[in-house]
Formats: structure tokens, C-alpha cells, sequence
């Protein structure tokens, strides 16, 4: 076992000791100058002064970091559909000339054109297509993301997607976190939502269960999506096969952070519709609000009201939604940055939504600070001051990544 200092940081900002949930003022958090980080065994074992580390481990191979440079957890992506095939650049210029998402899928296009893509994609294809994106993600500095189903909705296709993510996640370095998303929207082929719903609950959720594919279930629950007695009866069936729970929540209309409260959520995700009474509660609750800005950008819609959630005690992260359809972006930090800058997020805040609090709304204990135990997902960024990190709104990337 190759124990390994690395370092000297002109900064370490270790997103350790910091509270779970609501506002953090930027001089909560830990920087460490001149630090060093020793690893063993892809885990951490010290953070702290190097020089001070160079004692206490006098025997461990070094790691030498000659230019100013700043060190950060991994970031955690909770929230994506990087899984599919095709575009939907038509969709996004008929957005720009004045149609919504929502007319656009109700005439057959949006989330069913993705649909037919990826059905007709093979698994070989749609495995390469998920790896060329989680190069990118990877050179940005996403160590963990999360990646959703959706775009199958057949017992083989949603299956096949799902293989798709546990493949790339054997053969990348980032670490991949699958969602089972069959209820995403009703698939052409079925008249009625409430006959899908129950195809996803009979045919497909078992079968993911059975073959292991996926611990996490989710649900776009909206107008145009799925209604509250189509998502209770697919909640309750996700619970009772031991699920752990995510909702597309209040992206349109209030409803979803409700349910996903009462059914023990791990995150409520999109939340642009939320109102002030969803708020309360989510902040009353353990439910994660996984905040997609890319998403607001993608549809030239509002922003989720971060600044109100965190006021209120909320523990919010930031994730890409990176999909073809609202969220075609997919570059994390540069919509952290651009969300944070407007919504008047301290860094402490969106750091915090990029890391630990991401990584809770995975269910995630041993990621997104540099604390002793955790897996050595680091990631430097070439600058002296971390400030520059949002400053330059994402046009700084990591130049070392350690996953
Ligand atoms: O999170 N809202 C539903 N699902 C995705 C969009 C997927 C798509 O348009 O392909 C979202 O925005
Ligand atoms: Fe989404």
C-alpha cells in the first residue's frame, strides 16, 4: 500500500466542518494555506500544513505540486441525463422563436424524440456516447454524477440504459450513480399515463431490482408529466421494493417537494415552481433541494429561489441536469457560478452545493470534503486565491484531477 503526500497548495479549502443545512458565510470555511493532502489506498488519510505533514509521514512518496495551486473536493453532479442519443437542437431553436417545452412535448417532440434516439442507439453506442460525456464532466472537475434512465421506458430499453451507466462507471474513472427514471413521461405506444405507470411498476422496477441495476428511483411529477395518484402509486411501489426516492419536484407547478417529503425523498430536484409554503416545508424536512439552473438557461426560464431556500434553513445543492432537451450545457461550475453570482450565493454556499450537500442528496457519506476517510477524489484548480474559482464562472477548470 503506496502511502503518497501531495502538495504544497497555495490553498486548501477542505468543505469540512461545515452545517448540513441553510445560509454559511463565506468565513466559515477551512482554508488551509500551504497544505498538503497524504493518500493511501485511494483514501485520505491527513490533510494539513505540508511541512508539518512532511514529519508526520517522513516515509510516504511525494507528489510535488510546483505552480500556485488550489485544492477542492471532487465535485458531485447529483442530478443528469448524460445517458442518451441524438440532439434536440431543433427543439431548442423552436424554445428560442417563442414555443415552450411544454407545447413542444405535447406535439411529439421533447423527452419522446429523445425516446425513439436512444431506443434505436445500441448498447455499444449509447455506453460511448455516456463515456465521450464523462470525459467532460471528468476535465471540469465532476468526480461523482449521478445519471438517470428515462429515455428507455420499455422493460429492455430502460434496462439497456441502465447497463449502459454500470459499464461506463466499470470502465471511467468517474464514479457513475444510476437512477431508475421510468416515469419520466408516457411513452407513445401506451394511451393513457395511468396504463404506463403501471407497466413501469409490474414490468420494469422489479426487473431493475432483480438485476441489480439501480438502488434510486425517480419521477418527474408535473402537468405535463405524472399527477399525484399516478406518483403515489409508483412511490409507494419504489418504497415497497426498497428504493431510496428522488422527484422531478415543482419544476412547472407545486407539487412533487410535497410528495417528495412524505415519501422520505433523498432530494427534491428543479424546484423553479416552488412556493413559499413547499419551501418551509422542505426546509423543515431532510430532503435535499437539488437546484438545475442549466435547466433554467436550457428553457430561458426562471431560477429556483436559492437565496429564499437557504434563508429558511434548506440544504440546497447545485446540479447540470445535463440532458439533451432543457439542460444542453452540461458545464457544472459555469452554471454554479453564473446561478450563485445571481441568486447572491456566498462561495461557501455554492461550494457547499457542489460537494457535500451534492453529495447527501446521493445518500453519499464519504465524499465532498477533505476529511480523514474520505475517498481521495481531489481536484486543483492553477490560481493562488479560490475566489478566482467562481470568479472567472467556470472558465477556470482544474488542471489536476486525483479520482
Ligand atoms: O430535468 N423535466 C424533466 N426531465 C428533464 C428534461 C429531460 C429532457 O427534456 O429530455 C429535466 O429537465
Ligand atoms: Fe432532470
Amino acid at each position: 500500500m503506496v502511502t503518497k503526500l501531495i502538495g504544497p497548495f497555495a490553498q486548501i479549502v477542505t468543505m469540512c466542518n461545515l452545517p448540513l443545512k441553510g445560509a454559511l458565510s463565506e468565513d466559515q470555511l477551512e482554508v488551509i494555506a500551504q497544505g498538503g493532502v497524504v493518500v493511501s489506498d485511494g483514501k485520505i488519510l491527513a490533510v494539513g500544513i505540508y511541512t508539518d505533514l512532511e514529519t508526520k509521514f517522513p516515509t510516504s512518496e511525494k507528489e510535488v505540486i510546483a505552480e500556485p495551486m488550489v485544492l477542492l473536493p471532487g465535485f458531485v453532479d447529483a442530478h443528469t441525463h448524460i445517458c442518451f442519443a441524438g440532439d434536440r437542437a431543433n427543439d431548442y431553436a423552436m424554445r428560442i422563436s417563442g414555443k415552450s417545452y411544454q407545447e413542444i412535448a405535447l406535439n411529439g417532440g421533447g423527452i419522446s424524440s429523445t425516446v425513439t434516439h436512444t431506443r434505436n442507439a445500441s448498447e455499444q453506442e449509447l455506453t460511448e456516447l455516456l463515456l465521450r460525456r464523462c470525459d467532460m464532466h471528468l476535465r471540469n472537475g465532476i468526480t461523482t454524477c449521478e445519471v438517470k434512465s428515462g429515455y428507455g421506458l420499455s422493460v429492455d430499453d430502460e434496462l439497456k440504459m441502465l447497463r449502459c451507466i454500470q459499464k461506463a462507471n466499470q470502465s471511467h474513472q468517474i464514479s457513475l450513480i444510476s437512477t431508475c427514471l421510468a416515469a419520466h413521461t408516457k411513452p407513445a405506444e401506451f394511451s393513457t399515463k395511468n396504463e404506463y405507470i403501471n407497466f413501469a411498476v409490474n414490468e420494469i422496477l422489479p426487473q431493475v431490482k432483480l438485476q441489480k441495476l439501480s438502488n434510486r428511483v425517480d419521477i418527474f411529477v408535473d402537468t405535463i408529466a405524472f399527477d399525484e395518484p399516478e406518483a403515489r402509486f409508483y412511490l409507494d411501489a419504489a418504497k415497497r421494493l426498497g428504493f431510496e426516492i428522488t422527484v422531478h419536484a415543482d419544476q412547472f407547478s407545486s407539487l412533487g417537494s410535497r410528495l417528495a417529503i412524505e415519501y422520505h425523498a433523498s432530494s427534491a430536484d428543479h424546484l423553479e415552481a416552488s412556493s413559499d409554503s413547499d419551501i418551509n416545508l422542505l426546509a423543515k424536512s431532510d430532503v435535499v433541494g437539488v437546484l438545475l439552473p442549466g435547466a433554467s438557461m436550457g428553457l430561458g426560464m426562471p431560477y429556483a429561489k436559492g437565496r429564499e431556500m437557504l434563508d429558511k434553513g434548506m440544504c440546497i445543492a447545485i446540479a447540470s441536469d445535463w440532458n439533451p432537451g432543457s439542460a444542453p450545457m452540461g458545464d457544472l461550475l459555469t452554471q454554479a457560478a453564473v446561478f450563485g453570482a445571481s441568486e447572491k450565493f456566498t462561495t461557501a454556499e455554492t461550494f457547499a452545493a457542489l460537494t457535500f450537500r451534492a453529495a447527501k442528496a446521493l445518500q453519499l457519506s464519504d465524499r465532498g470534503s477533505l476529511s480523514e476517510g474520505s475517498l481521495a477524489h481531489l481536484i486543483a484548480f492553477p490560481c493562488k486565491n479560490y475566489r478566482e474559482i467562481l470568479y472567472y464562472q467556470g472558465s477556470l477548470k482544474p488542471t489536476k484531477i486525483w479520482c
